[in-house]
């Protein structure tokens, strides 16, 4: 297990697959201050201002069927949330903190972190299947910090706490719970994880709408996730709709 550790970078996903696919062992972590080419979902940019967020990229190597890596974004979300509320208490209620499907952590509806999980099975290679879970928390951002379009919609741990926190020992917490929930998966328990994600699904119940790749929209109130994972919407003709991946958003334009 290591840390490796940039100034700067392009982005600590790309370094991290590259390290998984040269045979980098389980629970070895990428970790940059800056990344001039951060990465977000569906090829989105994830602005990475020096020393302002964590942006690291966790490698594992699960005793599990490849097909069940696609579950890895839902729990390392769980992780996520473990450890925002550990760092934004006492300042907030429970409540507050909610997941976004598939792999936002918000803050009264602002986005506090994103996780980008990647995962290969390189056909030709001596090595067993890797997961990377990238993962971005705006740590000491002000607003003006932040890209004019995303200052509405987005939150730091700075300012919903007012704290100055220190990325080192925030890594370390983080990377603890990753593992704790990456072990609870290995052990068969995804469903239980599942549960708690339920417990804080922002979108439950919501009217939405999901645009896919090719651009079509489909618009519905969010069911939540099956127990596969996967999202359902039921749209205003009672047609119910699984949703593998796409921008998902609240009717009516917010985030
Ligand atoms: C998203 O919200 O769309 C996912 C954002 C993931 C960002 C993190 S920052 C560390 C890691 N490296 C990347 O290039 N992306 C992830």
């Amino acid at each position: 297990m290591t840390c490796y550790f940039y100034r700067t970078i392009d982005s600590t996903n790309i370094e991290a697959k590259k390290l998984a696919e040269q045979g980098e062992g389980s629970g070895s972590v990428v970790w940059a201050l800056e990344q001039t080419a951060g990465r977000g979902r569906l090829g989105k940019r994830w602005t990475s201002v020096s020393g302002k967020g964590l942006y690291a990229s966790f490698i594992f190597r699960l005793n599990l069927e490849f097909s069940e890596y696609a579950k890895s974004t839902l729990v390392a979300g769980v992780a996520v949330a473990r450890f925002l509320k550990e760092e934004l208490a006492p300042a907030h209620k429970r409540a507050e903190l909610t997941l976004k499907w598939p792999n936002d952590s918000l803050v009264s509806g602002k986005k506090i972190a994103g996780i980008l999980a990647e995962s290969g099975a390189p056909g030709n290679s001596e090595f067993s299947p890797y997961l990377v879970v990238g993962v971005g928390v705006n740590v000491l951002q002000k607003t003006s910090d932040f890209p004019l379009e995303l200052q509405q919609h987005a939150t730091s741990l700075f300012l919903e706490t007012g704290k100055q926190h220190r990325l080192e020992p925030l890594l370390a917490r983080l990377k603890e719970h990753l593992c704790d929930c990456m072990q609870s998966f290995e052990q068969g328990r995804f469903l239980e994880l599942l549960a708690e994600w339920r417990t804080m699904d922002y979108l439950f119940g919501k009217k939405m709408e999901c645009v896919n790749v090719k651009g079509d929209v489909v618009a519905g109130v969010s069911l939540g996730p099956d127990d596969s994972g996967l999202l359902h919407i039921i749209d205003d003709i009672g047609q119910k709709h699984e949703i593998l991946s796409g921008d998902l958003r609240l009717a009516g334009g917010l985030c």
